[in-house]
């Protein structure tokens, strides 16, 4: 056969392929998502006239699918019984100082008290702080953007939402249709983490982007493809010389998302918390694979291409360029901190109380441990940095406030 007739031949299998797996799905009583996403993914990759996938499209799907994508699923996602937690659901004290913070920052640094939210989940962050909001009497916007249709059903059965001041987006683009500028506080935890992202190594001496095939079994696998001038030149401006053999993933989501908020902020503060490495972190040893990642059920999982649409699929984010990238678009960086740094700064410790109960499991013991778990040690109290920029304020008072005591960064 000749090679323009197989190249129909294969897109119209892929084509019939795809509509029988969803009418098979959709028919009969299977889990919907182990199946589904395997053969889709693997339909998209005969489908494509190269013969592969990049994997920011094998993340976003797995992700994002609008039906099948992990984020969409109806299993619990945060928490105990989920995959992974997030602050919020460690204790409502991480929520209690940041409306101390977010507060604070809108009367000194004279900014309406807006928060719009990133990537908020299922909104456990978002109703803290409303209930705070609320409680201190205060007038307030909080505007939520979240993609996930089933998270933000999640959202509207907790809060109240279509007046003034609780709105809800599925996109930023969304917002922006709907107004052309904001001022305020920008905020998001675990947002960029969750982003797609290309993967590179360097492959002896050359760099090369690893994208994802369906091996002779029928199994989603790596393969290596000549890297684009684009990727070499982001590389070259803003990330570092890999080791000889070392992986990296690369941001392509930054460069929309900065020049997006930059568009949309006209004047306040972002506030963006998450795990990540600076470019110094990257050239250490122990970056050699790259920090791409799953989790389930708090295990990590190495190999994501196994169970896509299952898991959650994770990775660090690169500080550096997210901070070039934003002076570029006229976001000034304040400063990135170390979690703990930040919410002792931000008056975590001030949560603290006296508990002379002998049960543990008093509230007060709880709070206090958690504050500890916040502080201390490894995981939430330094794996996290948080990162700050602004546009269009005077930052002195800012500044101010990030330093207030002695021995903060
Ligand atoms: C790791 S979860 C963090 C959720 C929440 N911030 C928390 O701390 O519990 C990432 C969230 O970002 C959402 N998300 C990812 N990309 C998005 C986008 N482009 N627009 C809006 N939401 C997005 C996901 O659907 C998911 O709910």
């Amino acid at each position: 056969m000749c090679s323009a007739l197989m190249l129909v031949r294969d897109k119209l299998l892929a084509d019939i392929n795809i509509y029988v797996i969803f009418h098979y799905v959709n028919s009969v009583n299977v889990k919907k998502g182990d199946f589904f996403m395997k053969n889709f993914i693997s339909s998209l990759i005969h489908q494509s006239k190269e013969g592969y996938i990049p994997y920011d499209r094998f993340i976003y799907e797995a992700l994002y699918h609008p039906e099948f994508g992990y984020y969409q699923s109806k299993k619990n996602i945060f928490g105990k019984k989920g995959d992974f937690y997030t602050s919020s659901y460690v204790h409502p004290v991480f929520s209690q100082t940041l409306t101390d913070f977010i507060t604070e920052v809108a009367s000194t640094c004279n900014l309406p008290l807006q928060i719009c939210e990133l990537g908020a989940g299922e909104g456990r962050f978002a109703e803290q702080v409303i209930l705070e909001l609320e409680r201190r009497n205060l007038t307030y916007q909080y505007i939520v953007i979240e993609k996930s249709q089933q998270l933000r059903d999640q959202f509207y059965k907790r809060i109240e939402t279509g007046h003034d001041h609780v709105q809800m987006f599925s996109a930023l683009d969304e917002l922006m249709d709907h107004q052309h500028s904001f001022e305020g506080i920008v905020f998001s935890n675990e947002f960029l983490d969750a982003q797609p992202v290309k993967v590179i190594q360097n492959k002896g001496g050359e760099l090369v982007e690893l994208v994802i095939m369906v091996d002779s079994r029928g199994e989603l696998t790596e393969q290596s493809i000549a890297c684009s001038e684009e990727i070499k030149n982001w590389v070259t401006h803003y990330f570092i010389d890999l080791a000889e053999g070392q992986r990296a993933e690369i941001p392509v989501y930054m460069p929309s998302l900065i020049g997006d908020l930059s568009r949309l902020l006209q004047k306040g503060i972002i506030i963006t918390v998450d795990y990540g490495y600076s470019n110094q972190e990257w050239k250490h040893p122990a970056r050699k694979n790259g920090s791409l990642r799953g989790y389930d059920h708090h295990r990590i999982v190495e190999d994501i291409l196994h169970k896509p649409g299952e898991i959650d699929i994770t990775h660090h984010v690169q500080w550096d360029p997210w901070i070039a990238m934003g002076q570029e678009a006229g976001l000034n960086i304040e400063g990135i901190y170390k979690q703990n740094e930040f919410l002792i700064q931000a008056g975590m410790l001030t949560y603290l109380q006296e508990e002379s109960s002998l049960d543990l499991f008093s509230e007060k013991h709880q709070q206090n441990r958690a504050i500890r778990t916040f502080i201390q040690g490894e995981g939430f109290a330094n794996m996290f940095d948080v990162c700050i920029q602004t546009k269009g304020m005077e930052a002195k008072k800012l500044r101010k406030l990030l330093t207030k005591k002695p021995g903060f960064m």
